[in-house]
């Protein structure tokens, strides 16, 4: 296959400026936790989106991508949430947020190129974003900071986009180191990087695509949102995050709202349990527990967004209890729920039997096989050296 500074000659001919590659993301602990003010613990993916890109003269970002047919030109002056639509919507409101900043962006071509699979709920429109907010930026010559990228880059998803999510995906994007995960506070929006490098333990991370599509539009996402902002509201505090005691939620009047603040209560604190115990690892000879500790919380949460957040489908709770079954240390569903991926910390010795059996249950209910990725924790987006990709 050829790379994307190959598209970007072939579509706009001779070459890129520079070209970007923004990673996608897992999440090993923490979910709906981010717009609760909460912890989040997300890692950077090798896999990601490349925006091979050059300036113009004019004020124009004229796009195109190898997974998306047709390209889309679109005058960066008189740009508004609803004018642009489609995969586009995310760069123009990269450009639109940067430009609602103060930051001036030039006009721009644009190649785009992606190996993460879409819809697996691994991020790839926030590494849309992240790639063409590096990009802009440094096309431009503008320091952004890291952080500020971030709340730019979601500020394009929330507002032009109009999909309401939290900061963990472009955080992670931006921000990730490689063997380490992220543990981000998003009420102080202070990080901390954690070593995590689960090979060193004989260990391995599988993604495990259920191939059941996501879509964070549809309305169970905002609907969540507001269940949680409800509880918030009912226990007289400004968010969830403020909730660290889990008895306190029993004062809900509703067992819904109450079962939703319970997720997130406990969720939260699994992010600082799962951050305990790979600092301690990290800090001596590691406590033999520590992955098989990991890998109970992992379950321990995918239970609690089952039952409790109730976000989990069919064939990512199918996954878990085959993943388990087969000597998985610990699986959850991943990201935001009703389709996406599965997280199993498997020993490295167990992932063929792992493999077989998720695959072994998927075709009992005549599901498409799943897809399994490899999850390495790597390094956040960057400009890549001149060269082929
Ligand atoms: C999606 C959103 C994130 C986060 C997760 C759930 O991935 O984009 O902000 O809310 O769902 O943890």
């Amino acid at each position: 296959m050829t790379g994307v500074r190959e598209l970007f000659g072939s579509r706009f001919g001779g070459a890129p400026d520079g070209v970007w590659l923004a990673p996608g993301r897992a999440n090993l602990m923490g979910e709906h936790t981010d717009y609760n003010d909460g912890y989040v613990l997300p890692f950077a993916l090798a896999q990601g989106v490349t925006a091979a890109a050059a300036r113009r003269n004019d004020r124009r970002l004229v796009l195109c991508s190898r997974q998306e047919p047709g390209g889309a030109e679109i005058e960066l002056d008189g740009l508004a949430p609803g004018r642009v639509t489609g995969w586009a919507a995310y760069p123009a409101g990269v450009a639109w947020a940067l430009e609602s900043a103060g930051y001036r962006v030039p006009g721009a071509c644009l190649a785009i190129d992606s190996d993460l699979p879409a819809g697996a709920g691994l991020s790839s429109s926030a590494a849309l974003e992240c790639a063409a907010a590096l990009a802009l930026t440094e096309l431009a010559g503008l320091a952004v900071g890291r952080g500020e990228l971030a709340a730019i880059a979601r500020r394009a998803e929330n507002e032009f986009v109009g999909v309401p999510s939290g900061i963990m995906d472009q955080s992670a994007s931006l921000l990730c180191r490689s063997g380490h995960a992220l543990l981000l506070d998003c009420r102080s929006l202070d990080s901390s990087q954690v070593p995590f490098d689960p090979p060193a333990a004989r260990s391995r991370l599988l993604l495990i695509n259920t191939r059941a599509r996501h879509e964070l539009t549809a309305g169970e996402y905002g609907r969540r949102r507001a269940e949680c902002e409800q509880a918030a509201r009912l226990l007289g505090v400004p968010s969830l995050r403020y909730v660290t005691d889990v008895a306190e939620t029993g004062r809900l009047p509703d067992p819904l709202l109450r079962r939703r603040a319970r997720h997130v209560v406990t969720d939260n604190q699994r992010v600082l349990d799962a951050v305990a115990l790979l600092r301690a690892a990290s800090a001596g000879p590691g406590p033999e527990d520590t992955y098989p500790g990991i890998g109970r919380l992992l379950t321990q949460a995918h239970l609690s967004l089952r039952d409790d957040f109730e976000v989990s489908w069919p064939a990512a709770d199918a996954a878990v209890e085959a993943a388990l079954a087969a000597g998985a240390l610990g699986a959850r569903m991943m990201g935001g729920g009703f389709g996406g991926s599965v997280l199993a910390l498997v020993p490295a010795p167990a992932c063929g039997q792992v493999r077989e059996a998720v695959t072994g249950a998927f075709t009992r209910q005549a599901w498409a096989a799943p897809e399994f990725l490899d999850a390495v924790p790597s390094a956040s987006a960057r400009r890549l050296p001149p060269g082929p990709r």
